[in-house]
């Protein structure tokens, strides 16, 4: 049986191939993260950022959006897929970038970086909690930490044909940032938090399934398994509602 990040990196690695062209949502939600970024950042606070981090890079489509507003002098890239680290290598000129493939639960170099950044990936943690905490306390005082996560997904359709629990049981445990929210230390972290529901229509509802797996992002972390070709006879139109968490945090003080 393999492990819950071969499992990850696996599946990844496969959607790396069509991952660009079919992640249309993901796009949307970093093009919303940038643009959060930007209200909420002053034009001096931002000049002064040096050293930046990506957690889940993908092929790079976000480094991509930040470089057109930031002037850092260098952007390390990590996810744990090699197939994504290469996309995002040929998307991305040479200069000032680095790359590694490396799983962010366990990278031990936060220290050095004045700038992290991530889009809809950091929900892949093994523990959520573990991992935001841990940032937060290496993060250097003055350094800033901005990301988007989905927290919650909803579905539109017609109910009569199928019991709508039974078809959220298919989606992974997401994770409740209302409840981090409420434990961030405010006399060290100036924060900012804002949420906003996307939505995508597919034709039928397995065709959201298979755009999950064309992406990779199709891992079940559940325990229970449910098989989805029971959506085979499903026929009507489908609306998914991505609950997404956008988030700001300064470090003020350590
Ligand atoms: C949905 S994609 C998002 C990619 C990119 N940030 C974007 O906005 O297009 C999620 C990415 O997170 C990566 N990932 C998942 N778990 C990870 C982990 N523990 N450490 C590093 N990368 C991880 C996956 O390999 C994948 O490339």
């Amino acid at each position: 049986m393999m492990n819950f990040k071969k499992k990850i990196s696996y599946s990844f690695d496969r959607g790396s191939k069509f991952y660009e062209s079919n992640s249309n949502i993901q796009k949307k939600i970093c093009v919303d993260l940038v643009k959060f970024y930007k209200e909420l950042s002053t034009k001096n606070d931002r000049i002064k950022f040096k050293n930046a981090l990506e957690m889940g890079c993908g092929s790079g489509f976000m480094t991509n959006q930040i470089k057109k507003l930031e002037n850092f002098k260098k952007i390390h890239l990590i996810d744990i897929s090699k197939k994504m680290i290469s996309k995002a290598k040929e998307n991305l000129s040479k200069e000032n970038f680095s790359y590694q493939v490396a799983d962010f639960d366990t990278f031990n170099n936060y220290k050095i970086y004045d700038f992290f950044f991530s889009n809809m990936s950091l929900h892949w943690s093994e523990n959520f909690s573990i991992f935001f905490f841990n940032l937060l306390s290496q993060m250097p005082t003055d350094s800033t930490f901005i990301f988007s996560i989905p927290t919650e997904i909803k579905f539109d359709f017609d109910s009569l044909e199928i019991n709508k629990n039974l078809f959220e049981e298919l989606i992974n445990t997401l994770p409740d940032t209302d409840f981090l929210e409420k434990q961030i230390d405010k006399k060290k972290f100036n924060f900012f938090s804002k949420k906003k529901i996307f939505k995508e229509k597919f034709k039928k509802p397995l065709d959201f399934f298979f755009n999950l797996k064309s992406i990779g992002a199709n891992t079940n972390l559940k325990k229970t398994k449910t098989n989805i070709f029971f959506l085979r006879r499903m026929n009507s139109e489908i609306t998914i509602n991505y609950n997404v968490s956008f988030m700001f945090i300064k470090k003020i003080r350590a």
